[in-house]
C-alpha cells in the first residue's frame, strides 16, 4: 500500500543501507528545493567568499603595519608606509562589511522562499494522499511536520547554515594566511588537526544519534498533545485526565533526557576545543618569541601568527554550535522527505478518458478486500446494483458495510477484482468525473469556517442562493436555518452559533442534493435525526433518489422502507438479498432484525 519502510518516524535502528536511502532521500528533497535559487545561491556563495577574505586580510595588515610601516616612521619619519595600511586595513573591514550584508540579505530571502514553498508542498501532499494514509498517519505527525520540522529547518536555514559556510571558509582561509606568513607555526596547528578531528569525529556521532532521539521524542509529545485534546470530550467523560497527565509527563521526561544528553555532548565537545586551542596558541607564541629572541622572526609577523592560530579556534566553537542546528534540521528534513515520499493508494489515471454517468449500473466483479495484508475484511464477491436502484445495506457492526461504501466511492481501491460504473473501470475515471458521478455521505458531517450557505456550496462551487435555499428546503432543513441569528450567513464555527449534530446532518443532505450526483452512498446519514426529522428526510429522499443509483446504510430500519433491495451483509459476506418487500414476508435474516426493530418501537 504505502512505501513508509524508511520514513525514519519511530525508529532509531537503521540499518546503513538505510541510513543510505534516507539520505539520498533528503538530499535530493534539498536539490529540488535550492535549485530555482540557483543564480542567487551563486552571488550569495561569491560574497560569502569574498567577505571572509576581506576579513582574513585584517592581521597580515597588523603584522605589515608593525614590521614595514612604523620602523619606516619612527626611523625615517616616513608616515606613507603606515597610513597606507591602516587606510587598507580600514577598507577590507568596510567592505567585509558590506560583503556579509549582502550575502546575508540574499540568503535570508532565499531561505524564507524555500520554506514556503515547502509548506506548500507539504499541504498539497497532504492533500493528494489517499484516505488510506490519513487513517494510518495521525494528525498529530502532520502537525509536527508542518510545525516543528519547518521551523528547524528555518532555523538552520536563516541562521546555522550561513555561520556553517562561512565558518569552513574562514578556517581554511585563516589556515592559508598562517602558513604565507609562518609556516613553522602552521606545524602545531597541523600537529592540533589531530586531536580536533578525533573529538569532532566523536562529537558528529554522539551529537547526531541524541539528535535524532530528541526529535523522535519532540514529535512524540505534540502527538500526544493533539490525540488528547482532538479527543477533550472523551477524556473528560472518562475521566482520563490523570492517565493523560502521567503518560505525557512520562514523554516530557523522555525529551528533557534526550535533550539533556544532547547538551551533555556539547558540554564534553566545546571544552576540549578550547584546551586544544590554549594549547597551540601557546606552543605558537613560545616557539615564536624564541625565534624573535634570536632575530630570526619579527614581532609583527609573531603577532599576525598567534592571532590567526587563536582566530582559527574561534569558528570551530561556532560549527560545533551550529552543527546543533544543522542535526536536528537533516533529521526534520528526514522526516519531511519520508512524508513527502509516502505515495497516495488510491492513484489518478494518467490520461483518463472523459466520463459522464448515464446509467448509474454498479458492478463489483470478484471483489475482495483487506485493510492490511493477511486479515481479509471483504472475502471476493460478485454483485450488481441496476442504475436508479435504491439499496439498503444492513449488518451488524463491524460487518464491512462503510468499508463496501468506501471502494465504491473509490476511497480505496479493491485488493483484487474490478469495480465499475457503467461498465466502465472506476480506476480508469478521472478523480473530478468520479466524485461528480459518485458522492458518499457520512455520518461526520463536517463543517468548514464559514456561513451555512458556503458550506451546502461546497457540493456545487457555482450554486446561487435560490439553488441553496431550494436545497434546503427539499432536504427540510430550511427552517432550522433561517431561524438562525443571520440565516444562510450564520458562521458556523462562531462561538454561539454552534449548531446541533443534527442540523450539520442536513447540511450534508444540502451539499449532496445540490451536487446532484449519478451515485448516492449514504452511510449511516441519517443516524443524528429526531424521529420526525428522519421522516421529513424520508420524503425528501425519496424524491432526491429518484432516477439515481443510491445505497443507504442504516442501523435504523425505517430508513429501508424506501428502498427497492436490501443486502444483508455479515462478516463481510452478502447473506441475504432480495427485494424489500419479499425479504420482509420471508423468515429471513432480515425479517428477523426488521421485526425485532419493529417491536422495540412500540
Ligand atoms: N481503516 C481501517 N483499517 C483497518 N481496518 C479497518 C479500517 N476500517 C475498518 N476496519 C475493519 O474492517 C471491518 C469492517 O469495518 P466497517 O467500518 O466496514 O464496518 P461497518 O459494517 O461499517 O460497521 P458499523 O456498522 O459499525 O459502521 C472491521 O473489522 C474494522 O475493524
Ligand atoms: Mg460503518
Amino acid at each position: 500500500m504505502s512505501t513508509t519502510g524508511v520514513a525514519g518516524e519511530d525508529r532509531q535502528d537503521f540499518t546503513s543501507r538505510e541510513n543510505e536511502q534516507i539520505r539520498a532521500r533528503s538530499l535530493g528533497l534539498l536539490q529540488s528545493l535550492v535549485k530555482p535559487h540557483r543564480a542567487r545561491f551563486g552571488w550569495s556563495a561569491i560574497m560569502v567568499v569574498l567577505s571572509t577574505a576581506a576579513q582574513v586580510a585584517g592581521p597580515i595588515l597588523i603584522a605589515w603595519g608593525i614590521d614595514v610601516g612604523l620602523p619606516a616612521a619612527v626611523d625615517n619619519g616616513n608616515f606613507v608606509p603606515i597610513m597606507t595600511i591602516v587606510a587598507a586595513f580600514l577598507a577590507t573591514g568596510i567592505s567585509a562589511a558590506g560583503f556579509l550584508a549582502l550575502y546575508t540579505r540574499w540568503s535570508i530571502a532565499m531561505s524564507q522562499d524555500i520554506l514556503g514553498e515547502l509548506r506548500r508542498r507539504i499541504f498539497a501532499h497532504t492533500q493528494r494522499l489517499s484516505l488510506e494514509f490519513h487513517e494510518r498517519y495521525t494528525s498529530g505527525r502532520i502537525i509536527a511536520r508542518q510545525t516543528s520540522d519547518i521551523d528547524t529547518l528555518g532555523e538552520l536555514l536563516s541562521g546555522g547554515l550561513s555561520n556553517l559556510v562561512a565558518g569552513l571558509l574562514f578556517l581554511a582561509f585563516t589556515a592559508i594566511a598562517l602558513v604565507s606568513i609562518d609556516p613553522i607555526s602552521g606545524i602545531p596547528l597541523a600537529i592540533a588537526m589531530i586531536p580536533i578531528v578525533g573529538v569532532t569525529l566523536w562529537f558528529s556521532n554522539s551529537s547526531r544519534r541524541e539528535f535524532r532521539a530528541s526529535r523522535i521524542y519532540s514529535t512524540r509529545l505534540i502527538i500526544q498533545f493533539v490525540e488528547s485534546m482532538t479527543g477533550i470530550r472523551a477524556v473528560k467523560s472518562f475521566r482520563r485526565e490523570p492517565v493523560d497527565r502521567e503518560s505525557y509527563a512520562d514523554k516530557v521526561e523522555d525529551y528533557r533526557e534526550a535533550t539533556r544528553r544532547t547538551i551533555h555532548v556539547f558540554g564534553i565537545y566545546d571544552p576540549a576545543l578550547k584546551a586544544i586551542g590554549t594549547l597551540t596558541v601557546s606552543v605558537v607564541l613560545l616557539f615564536g618569541a624564541f625565534r624573535v629572541i634570536d632575530g630570526t622572526f619579527e614581532v609583527g609577523a609573531l603577532l599576525a601568527a598567534v592571532l590567526y592560530t587563536r582566530r582559527f579556534f574561534g569558528p570551530i566553537e561556532n560549527l560545533a554550535m551550529f552543527y546543533n542546528s544543522f542535526q536536528s534540521a537533516s533529521a526534520a528534513l528526514e522526516k519531511i522527505s519520508g512524508f513527502l515520499d509516502e505515495k497516495p493508494s488510491v492513484i489518478e489515471p494518467l490520461n483518463p478518458e472523459p466520463f459522464n454517468a448515464t446509467s448509474g449500473d454498479l458492478a463489483l466483479h470478484n471483489v475482495s478486500f483487506s485493510y492490511s495484508a493477511g486479515t481479509p475484511v471483504l472475502p471476493t464477491f460478485t454483485l450488481t446494483i441496476d442504475g436508479g436502484q435504491t439499496v439498503a445495506l444492513v449488518g451488524p457492526t463491524g460487518a464491512g458495510k462503510s468499508t463496501l461504501a468506501k471502494l465504491i466511492s473509490r476511497f480505496y481501491d479493491p485488493t483484487t477484482g474490478v469495480i465499475s460504473l457503467d461498465g466502465r473501470d472506476l480506476t480508469t475515471i478521472a478523480d473530478a468525473d468520479l466524485r461528480r458521478e459518485v458522492t458518499l455521505v457520512t455520518q461526520e458531517a463536517y463543517l468548514f469556517s464559514g456561513s451555512i450557505a458556503d458550506n451546502i456550496r461546497l457540493g456545487k462551487s457555482d450554486a446561487t442562493d435560490a439553488e441553496i435555499e431550494a436545497a434546503a428546503r427539499a432536504v427540510g432543513a430550511h427552517d432550522f436555518i433561517t431561524a438562525l441569528p443571520d440565516g444562510y450567513d450564520t458562521d458556523v464555527n462562531k462561538r454561539g452559533n454552534r449548531i446541533s449534530a443534527g442540523q450539520r446532518q442536513l447540511v450534508s443532505f444540502c451539499r449532496a442534493f445540490i451536487a446532484n450526483p449519478r451515485v448516492l452512498i449514504l452511510d449511516e446519514a441519517t443516524a443524528s435525526l429526531d424521529i420526525p426529522s428522519e421522516r421529513l428526510i424520508q420524503s425528501a429522499l425519496q424524491k432526491l433518489l429518484q432516477g439515481r443509483t443510491a445505497i443507504i446504510i442504516a442501523h435504523r430500519l425505517s430508513t429501508v422502507a424506501i428502498a427497492d433491495r436490501v443486502l444483508v451483509m455479515d462478516h463481510g459476506v452478502i447473506v441475504e438479498d432480495g427485494p424489500t418487500a419479499d425479504l420482509l414476508k420471508g423468515t429471513g435474516r432480515f425479517a428477523t432484525l426488521h421485526r425485532a426493530w419493529r417491536d422495540s418501537l412500540v
